[in-house]
């Protein structure tokens, strides 16, 4: 069965990447990486990509901070499609995904969010869940549309809520789950098991 390309977006440190290429290095996917784009210069996935030699593409966005327009949208579409990216990987890319790159790629793009959905949508949602009070939290991989954090659930990780946790710590330790839950749903893809 040929590899998985897939295409990932991130606006900030890359850990979830970083997670994503061990499991290949360490032959656990089979799935390989064409494009990573950022709307961030010096985002954290960016430098692991040209490291490994994986293009890369910079969006510049100056007009909207939490969607891009229109046209920005367009043209990273066509660098995507150009990629031969099957599958958009959003990880921890920080803009809401509107429709020219929803309706180029249905049911391909895939973002991992800190809580378990449909709790704690939006930002920092491992705050909100210390905040709330709750004992249990998690990640989510889950399909991308149109709504904030609301597509169709994937696969979740619990992580529980410990005594003294601050929002550092506990969302240090959703990174850990992150780290095993995105290459996983990924390892899914690859096997053609989800559609
Ligand atoms: C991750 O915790 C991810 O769940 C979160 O951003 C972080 C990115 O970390 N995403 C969201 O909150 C999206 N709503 P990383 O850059 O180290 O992978």
């Amino acid at each position: 069965m040929p590899h998985l390309k897939i295409a990932v977006l991130g606006s900030g440190k890359g850990s979830n990447f970083r997670a994503i290429l061990s499991a290949i290095m360490a032959g656990h996917l089979r799935v390989t990486p064409v494009l990573a784009a950022s709307d961030v210069a010096d985002a954290g996935i960016l430098n692991l990509a040209e490291n490994l030699g994986i293009p890369t593409t910079v969006i510049n966005e100056p007009k909207f901070r939490t969607r891009l327009s229109e046209e920005v949208e367009s043209k990273l579409v066509e660098e995507l499609q150009a990629s031969g990216a099957e599958l958009i990987v959003l990880a921890g890319y920080m803009r809401l995904v509107k429709s020219p790159l929803l309706e180029a790629f249905p049911r391909r793009i895939i973002n991992i969010h800190p809580s378990l959905l449909p709790s704690f949508p939006g930002l920092e949602a491992w705050r909100q869940a210390l905040t709330a009070g709750v004992k249990m939290t998690g990640c989510t991989v889950h399909f991308v549309d149109s709504g904030m954090d609301t597509g169709e659930i994937i696969g979740q990780s619990e992580v529980s809520i410990l005594p003294g946790d601050t929002p550092e710590t506990l969302h240090a330790r959703i990174q850990e789950a992150e780290h095993e839950l995105y290459p996983e749903v990924l390892a899914r893809f690859a096997r053609r098991e989800l559609p």
